[in-house]
């Protein structure tokens, strides 16, 4: 019979979050389809995550802090000095992503506010990567935002209230060769929101698309392109190719279950 493997060497080499070291509350998000697809993502892009180099990585919404410690590992073996920052509107999922965090040996600041509120001007221009799973539901708007564990999900109509804050916040914090990996579902446009992004000058590609009985996700990566900024400054009636290639891989996913593009195109 061959040793068993020490736990502290599976902590020392997990390349992602493992569940049993996850902690929770009764009132935190826990890691779900959602926050797997987004894992899931981060790792289909690893070997560009590497290369890409990141000094500052943020999550907003951290919840459990599967995805943050997730990040972290698997940049952590080629990537030493990377800086993380967690945030979340409940702070009980502050302290219980301190925990996931601590049971893997890595580390992260983490910060109870509203997305980013108060640290704009200390991040702007300076993030490299960008993880978000936003709450997407669509839900009546007054649950957006309210107390206790409904406000993780609760995304306002067509589930767009956070996402729609998120996205310009975004735009102010990326580096130059900032990334940003955003979960959303089929009902909440995920092509309009292609498009907004397209205006401030992003591409974007679909890295990871999952359909459940109950939900349509999408786990989308967003850059800056030179092309697309030269192509936004463009005043034009008519759609452009791209928009038009963009509207028709969502369409296209609509029909599609349960497929996966793990191509290496920035
Ligand atoms: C769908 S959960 C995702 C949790 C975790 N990232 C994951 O993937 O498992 C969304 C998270 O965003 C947080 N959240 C909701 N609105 C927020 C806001 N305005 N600012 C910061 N965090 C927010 C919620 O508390 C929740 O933890």
């Amino acid at each position: 019979m061959s040793n068993p493997i020490h736990p502290s060497i599976c902590k020392m080499y997990s390349r992602i979050a493992q569940i049993r070291l996850v902690s929770s509350h009764h009132e935190v998000y826990e890691p779900c389809d959602d926050s797997f697809a987004l894992v899931d993502a981060l790792l289909a892009d690893q070997t560009n995550l590497l290369e890409h180099n990141p000094r500052l990585c943020v999550e907003v919404g951290c919840g459990s802090g599967y995805v943050i410690t997730s990040l972290a590992l698997m940049l952590r073996q080629r990537i030493p000095g990377v800086y993380y920052i967690a945030t979340d509107l409940n702070p009980h999922a502050i302290s219980v992503t301190h925990e996931t965090l601590e049971a893997h040996g890595v580390h992260a600041e983490l910060i109870h506010t509203d997305i980013v509120s108060g640290l704009e001007k200390r991040l702007a221009g300076m993030v490299d990567v960008m993880v978000v799973n936003p709450p997407y539901v669509p839900t009546p708007d007054d649950e957006v935002g309210c107390d206790g564990i409904t406000s993780a999900w609760a995304g306002g109509e067509n589930g767009r209230r956070v996402i729609d804050r998120i996205l310009p916040i975004a735009d102010v914090l990326l580096s130059d060769r900032g990334w940003l990996y955003m979960v959303t579902l089929a009902a909440n446009d995920p092509s309009q929101i292609c498009r907004l992004m397209r205006k401030k000058g992003y591409a974007s590609r679909i890295v990871v698309q999952r359909s459940t009985e109950e939900e349509s996700l999408l786990v989308i990566k967003f850059w800056r392109d030179p092309d697309t900024q030269l192509d936004a400054k463009k005043t034009i009636t008519n759609k452009t190719i791209p928009e038009r290639v963009v509207e028709s891989l969502f369409s296209q996913f609509c029909q599609l279950p349960f497929s996966r593009n793990g191509g290496s195109n920035s």
